[in-house]
């Protein structure tokens, strides 16, 4: 290749595994299986490698995933938290006990323990008391979760027996199958996203900011590391079981091997069997067990040369493509839908699998009746990951997206950078009318108790509601008719509707569902624009002027109330007594003390709770961020502060204040 020709493929490589991390790690909504993945990874670590003039520290190859929220308070860790290199053959697993051979000079053993597919944590414990447990985060600088893990049963908060004084143990964080189906279902009810899988259901649950919700969801956690000075045993296995009696529940079924047939054995024995277990896997892997021969072994840049993990391959079916559906989301979204000659995959039938968007039917290039590749991954939906096109008939057309919603025959339209179709027609068209409606109930709009989509689809089919305003017209008569409404459920939802009508302004303003204004936008024009009427009146001027209101938001206010339908709706809602004015405008208390100022908080404080100390910033005109910049004015220090954030501030000369000194600032 030319030099110009490897940069090109470097610069489309990293590309692509930026849009891949991104479907994976943002929108948990991979488009390609993690054998895929990493087979594009390794052709750019090896082009990088090959041409080194074309390395970028900002290259993909040079980090590892991430999963920093900015709620938590980011540590470091005392031992980074390295990744594990890859391997998909049996021969790639007698390369390594080869390496190792070779390298150590001695024929060391090894343990194999099953890859459990959930989200690590590293916890550390002094004098036998758990003191915090860290997300991976990137490796080197992890989420403190501490409050949510402590909620996790199977984690010991005190230790037994002959413990080391300080130590860290790292283990997998999973949600168990029967908890993971358990949650879905729930999720289906309350018409909320389903999680894709048990992986991104346990990561999501660890960084909710609500412990108490954390405890709902049964979380489980499996130990497989021990890290410390002046470990009793010099055998990672020995010292593992060893922690058992100290109170950690292991990873199961680990054993020990001496050579790579008794790995291999290992290997099939668990491709098999592990389809049985409560939790998902996703492979095996394999590490030295002497702590001595690791050292010697040592690091590459990335992971350990004395471990590898061996990924189960997915299971993979040919069958044919018969054709393809489209289904309309709520939001509107497009998502092609394969149909396919009924076939078996992973111990259920397969008819359809998931195409996710038209670039996904492009890619594939995909022709009526192809014999398609199926595989099934952690993942609820199979998908279509290839085409035998030598057994194509040549008398097949091309797959072609439609460009009319089959709901409603609106054309379709597609923004600049978005992956998907839309329909457009967010009044007409049936599921988006019913997604505006389960929108505008959902828990963090109006909340109202009793409703859910199985509900509204019921109320939309007898056309009792139609729109939002609808719903307030309802009346206990009308909601028994229901199928399956008892006379208690009835009384709920009236009830909760009712209710409702306190709901704060800023949530009626989400709830509405104008589009790009989520629950932060609304919460800066209600504070700043102050009542429904003001809003209804603004120009592009005053709603560009409103902090964070960029040109997009405000051509979308202005838009949603030229339409005639909006502003009957917002008529009809206001006389249903639904709150048009801002709190700020209510709240009794209220001052412009700490305008301009903006504060960081961090620790545990004795007159607020977290959340009540922000809301009296807010209450007095100052805002909450989350991480210290140059341009915090305070970080406010409670009992138990971070030391990260304290350190941060001290560099950046930011007043640190004590929850008094705060105190005094708005008296
Ligand atoms: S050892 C340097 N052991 O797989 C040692 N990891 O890429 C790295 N995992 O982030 C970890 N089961 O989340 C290890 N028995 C096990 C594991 C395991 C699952 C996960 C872990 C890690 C990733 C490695």
């Amino acid at each position: 290749m030319f030099p110009e020709e490897v940069k090109k493929r470097i610069l489309k490589l990293r590309q692509e595994i930026e849009q891949h991390n991104f479907n994976y790690y943002k929108l948990s909504q991979p488009t390609i299986s993690d054998f895929e993945f990493d087979g594009l990874m390794s052709d750019l670590i090896a082009l990088e490698n090959k041409f080194p003039e074309f390395s970028d520290e900002n290259s993909p190859s040079q980090r590892v995933g991430n999963d920093i929220s900015r709620e938590f308070e980011q540590v470091s860790h005392l031992y980074p938290m390295l990744s594990l290199s890859n391997s998909y053959s049996e021969t790639e697993v007698s390369d390594f006990v080869q390496r190792v051979e070779k390298l150590s000079g001695e024929k060391p053993d090894y343990v194999c323990e099953l890859k459990l597919d959930g989200t690590s944590i590293s916890l550390s414990y002094r004098d036998g008391e758990l003191q915090r447990a860290v997300t991976r985060g990137d490796g080197e600088k992890g989420d403190d979760v501490t409050a949510n893990v402590r909620t996790i049963r199977s984690i010991p908060l005190k230790l037994n027996g002959d413990y080391p004084a300080t130590f860290e143990i790292r283990g997998e964080i999973v949600m168990p199958f029967a908890v993971f189906d358990a949650l879905n279902i729930e999720r289906v009810k309350l018409g909320e996203q389903l999680f894709a899988n048990p992986r991104n259901a346990a990561s999501g649950t660890l960084k909710l900011q609500s412990s108490a919700m954390v405890a709902s969801r049964k979380l489980d956690a499996y130990f497989y590391s021990i890290l410390g000075e002046n470990l009793q045993e010099d055998g990672h296995y020995e010292l593992l079981q060893k922690s058992a009696g100290w109170g950690f529940q292991l990873s199961p079924h680990a054993a020990k091997c001496k050579n790579s047939e008794e790995i291999h054995s290992y290997l099939a024995e668990w491709d098999k069997k592990r389809e049985q277990l409560p939790f998902a896997t996703d492979g095996v892997v394999i590490k030295v067990n002497s702590k001595r021969v690791q050292e010697e072994l040592g690091y590459t840049a990335k992971s350990p040369r004395w471990a590898i993990a061996y990924k189960f391959k997915a299971e993979r079916v040919s069958t044919r493509l018969l054709g393809v559906d489209y289904q309309v989301g709520r939001t509107g979204a497009v998502t092609p839908v394969a149909n396919l000659e009924p076939v078996q995959l992973g111990g259920t039938v397969v008819k359809r699998a998931s195409l996710h968007n038209s670039d996904v039917i492009e890619g594939l290039d995909l022709h009526t009746n192809d014999l398609v590749f199926v595989e099934k991954g952690g993942e609820i939906i199979p998908k279509i990951v290839g085409v035998d096109k030598s057994n194509r008939d040549p008398l097949q057309a091309a797959i072609q997206f439609i460009t009319n919603c089959p709901e409603c025959g609106s054309p379709l339209v597609r923004e600049e950078g978005e992956a998907a179709w839309y329909c457009p027609n967010e009044d007409g068209c049936p599921p988006l009318i019913k997604g505006k409606i389960e929108h505008f109930i959902s828990r963090k709009a109006m909340d109202v108790d009793g409703l859910g989509s199985e509900t509204v689809d019921l109320l939309f089919q007898q056309g009792l509601v139609c729109n939002v305003a609808d719903l307030y017209e309802l009346n206990k008569d009308q909601l028994v008719t229901l199928d399956r409404m008892g006379e208690k459920s009835a009384d709920r939802i009236v009830e909760g509707l009712k209710n409702s009508t306190n709901i704060p302004f800023e949530r009626v303003l989400f709830a509405l569902g104008i589009r790009y204004v989520g629950e932060t936008v609304a919460k800066k024009l209600a504070r700043e624009i102050k009542s429904m009427d003001q809003l209804q009146q603004a120009d592009f001027a005053k709603l560009i002027s409103v902090e964070e209101i960029g040109v997009k938001i405000a051509e979308s206010i202005i838009n949603w109330f030229s339409r005639k339908e909006h502003l009957e709706l917002v008529e009809r809602l206001r006389k249903f007594n639904l709150r048009f004015e801002a709190e700020s405008n209510l709240k009794e208390g209220s001052t412009e003390k700490l305008k301009g100022l903006s504060f960081v908080i961090s620790g545990t404080f004795k007159n607020y709770s977290r959340d009540g100390l922000k809301a009296d910033i807010e209450l007095h005109g100052g805002k909450n961020v989350s991480s210290i910049s140059a341009k915090t004015n305070y970080l406010i220090a409670g009992e138990n502060i971070g030391p990260s954030k304290l350190e941060k501030a001290t560099t950046l000369k930011i007043p640190v204040i004590t929850e008094e000194q705060y105190i005094q600032l708005t008296d």
